[in-house]
């Protein structure tokens, strides 16, 4: 891919490009919102992703250009003016990537060329805002020799979601994304960023990913709601317990303390959070003992949570994940991401992929009268530099 974008980046800007990079997509395994509960997230990068080039300019104007977005056209614009602008669309995300790299390094003062091309199907809850992010700020730490540290990029592209597009979500995708390590997931403490790379083997089973090819509708706006519920049920608990997070809180701590919050959603929502975030580390021993059966159920009682507590999932992701559950040679299935929309995930006997397929497309299309789509793909490594 990347030597065909070469061909047409010189064609675009009449320029060489000096740096190619990739950045990848990622799944969750398990621990869904979470992240911004001070809880465990479970996330592995995968191969899908976004290819980039990048070249210097002599003046200060930024030129962007998506294979994805061709009806977005070329986008322009100059150093001095990188506030957010709706009619920029997808550029955005890089936008916001140099506003505030800009900010921190403000010998940035030549404009550059970007071309970028993505095979992460938009919309599908596989992290395509965060792989362009990472993307365009490894682009212009190598072009511009930037001391920067993979942490500190993951930072800003949070910053990005949370300042500049005005999601209110956590560090989990950025955090994959820039530390991904090739067949490992990473089992994060969002509460202190320790970290443990985990082998992602299933022994005889693959992990299949189901796109529900649902457009995505209000998402944002829906998972900054159910952000606040989680603050305001932390808010309460506040009251007698003095905790940070709701992370930090047991089930059985929960179960003594939940009184406190006199506001049913708001007490679902604390719980799926709590649960969850109990299930992510009996999930992380499973693996590590690669007992793939109580994986399997840890999957399936993630998604119910999901479905009942946290009310993020839908009826065609629960119409997958719930018909996957029934294959034989399935240990289990959940929705991955944000929800509402976009992809759930089944751990899957390798020999039983194609009876998934069948049987869940068969469901899917009586249910809801289209057809999803599956993939299977290797576990990356975190964004990194081409050569060209
Ligand atoms: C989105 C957010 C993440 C995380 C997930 C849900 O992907 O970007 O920070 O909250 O949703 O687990």
């Amino acid at each position: 891919m990347i030597q065909t974008m070469y061909k047409q980046f010189e064609q675009l800007f009449d320029v060489q490009a000096d740096v190619a990079a990739f950045a990848p997509g990622r799944i969750n395994l398990i621990g869904e919102h979470t992240d911004y509960n001070g809880g465990y997230v479970f996330p592995a990068a995968i191969e899908l992703g976004t290819y980039g080039l990048v070249s210097k300019r002599s003046d200060d104007i930024v030129q962007l250009y998506s294979n994805n977005f061709e009806d977005k056209g070329l986008i322009s614009f100059s150093l001095d003016e990188l506030e957010f602008n709706h009619a920029h669309d997808w550029a955005n995300y890089p936008k916001g990537i140099i506003k505030y790299l800009k900010e921190k390094y403000p010998n940035i003062t030549n404009g550059f060329n970007i071309l970028v091309e993505g095979n992460i199907p938009n919309g599908a809850s596989l992290s395509s805002s965060a792989s362009i992010e990472l993307l365009t700020g490894w682009l212009l730490r190598q072009l511009f020799n930037l001391e920067l540290s993979r942490l500190e990029l993951i930072k800003i592209g949070q910053q990005v979601e949370n300042e500049f597009m005005g999601v209110n979500s956590g560090i989990m995708d950025q955090f994959i994304i820039g530390m991904g390590k090739a067949e490992h997931a990473i089992m994060l403490d969002t509460a202190t960023l320790n970290y443990d790379f985990v082998p992602a083997k299933f022994g005889d089973y693959v992990i299949s990913i189901m796109n529900t090819n649902k457009r995505r509708n209000l998402t944002e706006s829906k998972y900054n709601e159910r952000r606040a519920e989680c603050e305001s049920a932390l808010a309460a608990l506040k009251q007698e317990i003095n905790i940070e997070a709701l992370g930090e809180l047991s089930t059985d701590q929960f179960k003594v303390h939940q009184h406190l919050i006199n506001n049913d959603v708001e007490l679902r929502r604390a719980r799926h959070a709590i649960t969850e975030n109990e299930r992510t580390k009996e999930a992380f021993k499973a693996l590590e003992q690669s007992d793939f059966a109580t994986f399997g159920k840890l999957l399936n009682a993630s998604h119910a949570s999901l479905k009942n507590d946290y009310e993020v999932t839908g009826k065609e992701l629960d119409t997958l994940a719930e018909t996957a559950q029934q294959v034989e040679g399935v240990l289990g299935a959940r929705m991955t991401g944000a929800g509402f929309a976009g992809c759930a995930i089944a751990l899957v006997h390798k020999d039983s992929i194609k009876q998934l397929e069948t049987e869940v497309s068969k469901k899917y299309q009586d249910e809801i009268g289209y057809l999803p789509s599956f993939y299977h793909v290797g576990i990356s490594e975190g964004v990194k530099e081409l050569t060209i």
